[in-house]
């Protein structure tokens, strides 16, 4: 939930927003009115957003209702519908209130605001009692009078400081407050405070106007803890944080194993901040189900269903039960079964109907029986060049088909046809036409069980698809499609790459599942991630979230993780059935670098949008090229480093100056090349991208979903999203190949099928 906090004084209103730590300001004073409040925050804040809104303003408020006109202000305050003139949810506080709860620290606190007047209010846990102490009698006079301007001028500095001690103290246990925060302009005047009692910033109103939420919801059972975290949001640049602590890097960053490190310092985050988060995982129950994942409970709620892909790359002695069997025996099995069967056509040992060698590999598979395969090829490229060459055949457009075999040989090609249910449409079709293919070659059946190989759960679709059960590799419903490259959906990795490497590729996602495993929240690095994937989505208001891997190889990650992001935390509805309180799963998209800073960088830098991205890069490389990885990780940082920073106002001007631009031409120019920095990234950082690494990789994304799912009460495991498309694809093929005008659907839909027919 995005809050927007209006502090509202006797010469401005000064705004701020979730969205970032700019603060702006309008003129109020004296005849000063709430429709005049209204319209200034319109003005100001088009470009902002936010869900709700907190007004501080300077008069007594009881139960968000403002009691009396503020004095240094205008008129028809009392009653005004704020809610109705805004279209927002809106929170009144008394604006000392509003700082009062900016600078608790828990327990019971009495505030008091020493300035022209006295504000007065007492913060019990978290929640604002109101209180008008001021005009309470004190000395013959009130609190206001003595403590107040008035009570200073009339005094002297060193019997009011003493007064305002001794009314302090009274107050203090006429309240029964713990502690006493003072603030306002005057408190410049105390070098030293008494036990008990300390000094508040000025600046802490917004804290408190962004807390109300979190108090409010917290005081409400059973609301959604999310909402509270929009308080911690870093109120100042990334620039000045990491200015103001040279330890920031070092603290926020973890590292796991020997091989792969991320520093996430560079995200809209304070200790606050990820302190919050780390509480927000524990609230809402990370842990325990990571530990019901490990378990073999059947966190598949609705397809009732074990999340058991870590027992497939199980690589400890430890069972792996589900439904109280031990499935490691059968994974075991599994993996030999590949060993077996990625050694024969390596090594030549399998051969075609011809009796010549395998050259080339066609995996036949769509969505998690293609995306990971595929992805895990490319990116593990340098260990392919003793294997056959693996081809990848995914889309029923027949051109994905047709321009794969067309420099194939039926006598030389293998097919392994990966379809988790083996019903799937798309792969059925290219199944049956590369079958066809192949026998128009060689003419005869028999020939099949030498060149198509299948991937699956289901045996009884495999044997009626006319393969034989002996060339059936077989994984379980325990396993989710797009948590399936570890199974034997990795077989054609292991053709390619080689058993061993497909084995070390297990080790790293193994080690990664550990940590994850074990690991603190604080240092849980798929954890950490998942929370600020949380931050970005529900609470700071990203739509998007952008994976820019600096690595050739991993040119397809991208489209690995939309579906593993996408699919999995796609969702509207929690595990309850009811409808989510925030947003779930961002968009995920990119492209490698340097490529994307030649194309849509330009939106990351100087756009409108908050997007958070995550920077991959190796600290070694495969090429053997003299520079050209100096030049990748040069660029890799530099963005990193330029999102953040940004460019001020002050230094481009400076720099067009030094450039020997003025006058009208440099006015005209300076707002283009303003950057305003402060754009999240996180950057991951790895060795060399080998087997192992990747894995590590792969799980560690793969964890960072599960988190970020937990977070949001989710079941990331099921996607019955994909099945209306399916079948409504269904009716309108029968369409296509019918006689009649089609007129079964709304006009648009109609038309569109009688055009592909050729009927309009
Ligand atoms: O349509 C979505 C989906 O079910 C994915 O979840 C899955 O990875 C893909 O289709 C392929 O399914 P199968 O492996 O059963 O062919």
């Amino acid at each position: 939930m995005r809050v927007l906090v209006a502090d509202i004084g006797g010469t401005h209103v000064k705004l701020m927003h979730s969205g970032g730590p700019e603060a702006r300001k309008f003129d109020s004073g004296d005849g000063f009115t709430p429709a005049q409040v209204v319209a200034g925050i319109n003005a100001h804040t088009a470009d902002w957003q936010y869900d709700v809104v907190t007004l501080g303003i300077p008069s007594p408020v009881l139960r968000g209702k403002v009691m009396e006109e503020p004095w240094n202000l205008g008129k028809g305050w009392v009653d005004f519908d704020w809610a109705a003139a805004l279209g927002k949810p809106v929170k009144i506080l008394n604006d000392a209130a509003m700082q009062a709860l900016g600078s608790d620290e828990g327990g019971r606190m009495l505030f008091l605001g020493l300035g022209s007047g006295l504000g007065t209010a007492l913060v019990d846990d978290g929640r604002v009692v109101p209180l008008e102490l001021a005009h309470l009698p004190f000395k013959d006079q009130t609190f206001e009078d003595l403590l107040g301007q008035r009570g200073l001028k009339a005094l002297g500095e060193d019997r009011w400081r003493a007064v305002v001690l001794e009314g302090a103290e009274l107050l203090r246990a006429a309240v029964a407050a713990e502690y006493i925060v003072i603030c306002g302009g005057n408190v410049r005047l105390f070098d030293q405070l008494p036990p008990r009692m300390r000094r508040g910033g000025n600046d802490k109103a917004f804290e408190g106007g962004f807390r109300a939420w979190d108090a409010a919801e917290s005081i409400v059972a059973g609301g959604s803890p999310l909402r509270s975290l929009a308080a911690f949001a870093p109120r100042e640049p990334l620039r000045d944080l990491f200015a103001q602590d040279p330890d920031r890097a070092r603290r926020f960053f973890v590292a796991v194993g020997k091989h792969l490190f991320i520093d996430y310092s560079k995200n809209l985050v304070t200790d606050d901040s990820m302190r919050a988060l780390v509480e927000l995982a524990r609230k809402t129950g990370v842990e325990t189900l990571r530990d019901r994942m490990f378990a073999g409970d059947p966190i598949n709620s609705t397809e009732h269903r074990a999340v058991m892909h870590v027992a497939l790359r199980n690589r400890s002695a430890r069972p792996m039960p589900v439904n109280g069997r031990d499935v490691m025996p059968d994974v075991n099995a599994a993996l030999d079964h590949i060993r077996a069967f990625a050694e024969a056509v390596r090594h030549g040992k399998w051969l075609g109907y011809t009796g010549l060698r395998i050259t080339d590999v066609v995996n036949i598979g769509i969505g998690g029986s293609d995306l990971g395969p595929a992805m895990a090829v490319d990116a593990l490229r340098p260990y392919t060049l003793d294997g056959p060459r693996v081809h990848f055949v995914s889309n029923v457009d027949g051109n994905h088909l047709a321009d794969t075999l067309r420099t194939l040989h039926p006598a030389t090609t293998l097919f392994t046809i990966a379809s988790k249910t083996f019903t799937t449409q798309e792969t059925m079709a290219n199944a049956r036409s590369a079958r066809a293919w192949f026998l128009s070659r060689a003419k005869d059946e028999a020939a099949i069980a030498k060149h198509f190989v299948a991937i699956s759960t289901n045996a009884r679709e495999v044997t009626a698809f006319g393969i034989a059960a002996e060339n059936m590799f077989v994984f379980w419903d325990w396993v989710g499609g797009r948590y399936s490259l570890w199974s034997s959906i990795g077989l054609p990795i292991a053709l390619a790459v080689g058993y061993g490497h497909f084995e070390q590729l297990l080790d790293g996602a193994h080690e990664m599942d550990e940590h994850f495993r074990t690991a603190p929240i604080e240092q849980n690095a798929p954890m950490l991630l998942g929370l600020l994937g949380v931050w970005y989505a529900s609470v700071l208001g990203a739509e998007s979230h952008a994976v820019l891997p600096y690595e050739q190889h991993l040119q397809r990650l991208p489209a690995f993780l939309q579906q593993l992001e996408m699919e999995s935390n796609g969702k509207r509805v929690d595990r309850d059935g009811k409808p989510v309180e925030s947003h779930t799963s961002p968009v995920v998209w990119g492209e490698p670098g340097t490529n994307g800073q030649h194309a849509f960088f330009q939106l990351l830098h100087q756009g409108t949008r908050l997007i958070s991205a995550d920077f991959l890069v190796g600290i070694h490389s495969h090429d053997g090229l003299p520079d050209h990885h100096r030049l990748l990780v040069a660029n890799c940082i530099a963005q990193t480093e330029a999102l953040m920073r940004g460019k001020t106002e002050a230094e481009a001007r400076a720099e067009l100056e030094a450039q020997g631009l003025s006058g009208a031409a440099l006015t005209q120019l300076v707002p283009h090349k303003v950057f305003p920095g402060n754009r999240p990234s996180t950057t991951i950082v790895y060795r060399k991208l080998g087997p192992r690494t990747l894995g590590m990789l792969l799980a560690l994304y793969e964890h960072r979903v599960f988190t970020m799912g937990a977070v949001w009460n989710i079941n990331s495991f099921d996607q019955w999203g994909v099945e209306l498309g399916k079948q409504l694809a269904k009716t309108i093929e029968g369409d296509l190949g019918g006689t009649r005008p089609a007129a079964g659907h709304d006009a648009s839909t109609n038309r569109l099928i009688d055009l592909a027919r050729e009927r309009e």
